[in-house]
């Protein structure tokens, strides 16, 4: 492909003048699935070991799901298990306790130290704006050093509360260490004082109804076709874009319906078709969803490369099957290819 061709990744970063500095490269790759476990749950911590090299992110969490008494045991826990387990290919991250939380000091001056040359990405949790990035960022900065680390650790933000998504633009820009955000719709729901109880996914009652065929009561009352919306569309798009700006990845978060693999799957996809590059999982059995959903299918790939190929010097429109292709889709498949190809790398 001739060198005037940009790869999907220049797409990530801002090329309006005036737009904020990216950082020099793109941090860490892509994950699709960042699997939760509770590092002061010794059943699920003995898993964790076996589970390296099937998933692309293994996260111990410290915060929400684990008990109050339990904090200090869980922080243990993930320093024994990181630095009792060889990682290999599979990412270790983090999520640490809540700014304002009493825990949160404790928890990264002593996992700085302790693993930190270990950790790839801290995941922080409730981020209402630049400032708390910037402290963290701080905080990490001085641990590290003190540490002797030569690699920095990157920062994940959840974007959980009403003033976070006001400030989205700036928290993804706050700090080169920012790797990614995820949405938090527990947090999200309860903080905009949305109307459900789910953690993540759709809900019935949020839906379009069709028109009426007919005219008068009886056809306006009558049954019709009902479709259930995606709730969390806004703050996705939002999410996509704030981190299209800043050069960052977007993530889904938790679905935590774990019987339903069938509405799990149709969020993840529309996270994936909407820009996302990966999820959480809260269950073993999201991990081969996650994988098969935020993966580009083989079909995609295919069709993407033949339109890169049919394109040439990349200028010009041409037709294949019958479909109009030019500069902007040939875009659009280099994004599907980049990312084909970074996942097999
Ligand atoms: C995740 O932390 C959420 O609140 O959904
Ligand atoms: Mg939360």
């Amino acid at each position: 492909m001739p060198s005037s061709h940009r790869s999907a990744k220049d797409f990530f970063r801002p090329l309006a003048v005036g737009a904020p500095t990216p950082p020099t490269e793109i941090p860490a790759r892509p994950s699709r699935a960042i699997h939760f476990f509770d590092p002061s749950n010794a059943k699920m911590a003995a898993k964790i070991p076996q589970m390296v090299g099937s998933v692309d992110v293994l996260l111990g969490n410290l915060e929400d799901a684990v008990k109050a008494d339990n904090k200090l045991a869980a922080r243990e826990g993930l320093v024994k298990i990181a630095q009792e387990t060889d990682f290999g290919p599979t990412q270790l991250w983090t999520r640490i306790n809540a700014l304002d939380s009493p825990w949160v000091l404790d928890d990264l001056t002593t996992l700085v130290p302790a693993i930190g040359h270990k950790l790839d990405v801290i995941m922080v949790p409730k981020v209402q704006g630049a400032e708390d990035i910037h402290y963290v960022d701080r905080l990490l900065a001085q641990l590290e050093a003190k540490a002797g680390l030569e690699k920095p650790i990157l920062v994940h933000a959840i974007l959980e509360t009403a003033r976070g998504v006001a400030n989205v633009e700036e928290i993804c820009g706050a700090s080169p260490r920012m790797q990614g955000l995820s949405l938090g719709p527990a947090d999200l729901a309860a903080d905009r004082r949305m109307k459900t109880t789910r953690v993540g996914g759709g809900h019935p009652g949020y839906l379009v109804r069709q028109d009426p065929t007919g005219s008068g009561e009886d056809a306006i009352n009558a049954e019709r076709t009902t479709y259930q919306q995606d709730l969390w569309h806004y703050t996705i798009s939002r999410m996509v874009d704030a981190c299209a700006l800043h050069g960052i990845y977007p993530y889904y978060g938790p679905f935590g319906d774990i019987a339903d693999v069938v509405a799990c799957e149709d969020q993840f996809r529309n996270a994936f078709l909407l820009g996302c590059v990966g999820t959480w999982s809260l269950h073993p059995k999201q991990i081969a969803i996650a994988n098969r959903v935020f993966s580009p299918s083989v079909e995609d790939v295919t069709h993407a490369r033949r339109v890169v190929a049919a394109m040439g010097d990349g200028t010009g429109a041409v037709m294949l099957d019958g479909k109009m292709e030019d500069d902007a889709s040939l875009k659009q498949c280099l994004v599907m290819v980049d990312l084909a190809e970074e996942l097999a790398a």
